[in-house]
């Protein structure tokens, strides 16, 4: 069974992200939304509302947010102005809220949402993994653990780890493994925090952001010898060994790379 061993080298996630895009555009849009007004005080030809979107987009462009935080920014305000005259339940606003939360937790600040590998991937590492021998596998960032659960149930010697935060993922990937005993375990907790040094293959699917200090905490921890793979974000500046292209219709890449000592 393989257990979690705590990481030494720790990495902070916000470190590399000190003011995430999602703090940037509330900072915007606190300061949009009183500008929209007095602009619309003194140039009543726009609804203040729309003034402040057009602002926001702007100042979304000008800042030098991804493109599409140009739509969110411009939209944020006359939406959410749109959504107070249906007077919904405040319940319905918390709800969707706490349940959001529970499911993209730290989202903010990992940039990392939650998206599930597909069948096609799930095949390809069986494959790519063989039933042969017992291998030590790890998924980080499991989501709802369906992965693992596909990979376990393919490989019956495989012995799999997979590390979830977000609270709502992680209950549902102990329930879908509950039924593969010791040998798949699913842990609560930061990727970072997790030693890869007890496992030859190490799996992630997780977003361009992370890719280049998880590839240092790679090659500090892994044995060499051992497999990174990364689901469609490639390492920047780094050769894969191997690229495998998956028939997903994403058009997702795994991305293999070999520990070297
Ligand atoms: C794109 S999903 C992949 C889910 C799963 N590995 C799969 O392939 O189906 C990435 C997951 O990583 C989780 N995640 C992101 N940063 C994390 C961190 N620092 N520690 C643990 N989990 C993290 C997210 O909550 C999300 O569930």
């Amino acid at each position: 069974m393989l257990i979690y061993r705590a990481s030494s080298t720790a990495i902070p996630e916000a470190a590399a992200h000190p003011l995430p895009p999602v703090l940037t555009a509330l900072l915007l849009q606190a300061g949009c939304a009183p500008a929209g007004l007095a602009l619309a005080a003194q140039w009543p030809v726009l609804p203040w509302t729309v003034a402040a979107g057009l602002l926001a987009g702007l100042a979304s462009l000008v800042l030098g947010l991804p493109a599409w935080w140009l739509a969110i920014n411009a939209l944020f305000i006359p939406a959410l102005a749109l959504a107070l005259l249906a007077e919904l339940p405040a319940t319905l606003w918390l709800g969707s809220f706490l349940g959001l939360s529970l499911v993209f937790w730290g989202v903010a600040r990992s940039r990392v949402p939650l998206f599930l590998s597909s069948e096609a991937a799930g095949r390809a590492l069986a494959e790519l993994i063989g039933s042969g021998s017992e291998v030590r596998f790890a998924d980080l960032g499991c989501g709802d653990g369906r992965l693992l659960q596909r990979l376990c149930e393919r490989l019956p010697r495989l012995q799999a780890l997979g590390i979830e935060y977000a609270p709502l993922p992680r209950l549902l990937a102990g329930w879908r493994t509950r039924l593969m005993g010791p040998r798949c375990r699913v842990c609560w907790g930061s990727l970072w925090r997790l030693d890869l040094g007890g496992f030859d293959v190490v799996y992630a699917y997780l977003s361009p952001v992370p890719m280049p200090a998880l590839w240092e905490k790679a090659c500090r921890e892994m044995a060499p010898g051992s497999l990174f793979i990364s689901n469609s974000f490639a390492v920047p500046g780094v050769a894969a060994e191997r690229e495998i292209v998956l028939n997903d219709g994403w058009g997702g890449v795994l991305y293999l790379y070999r520990i070297r000592s």
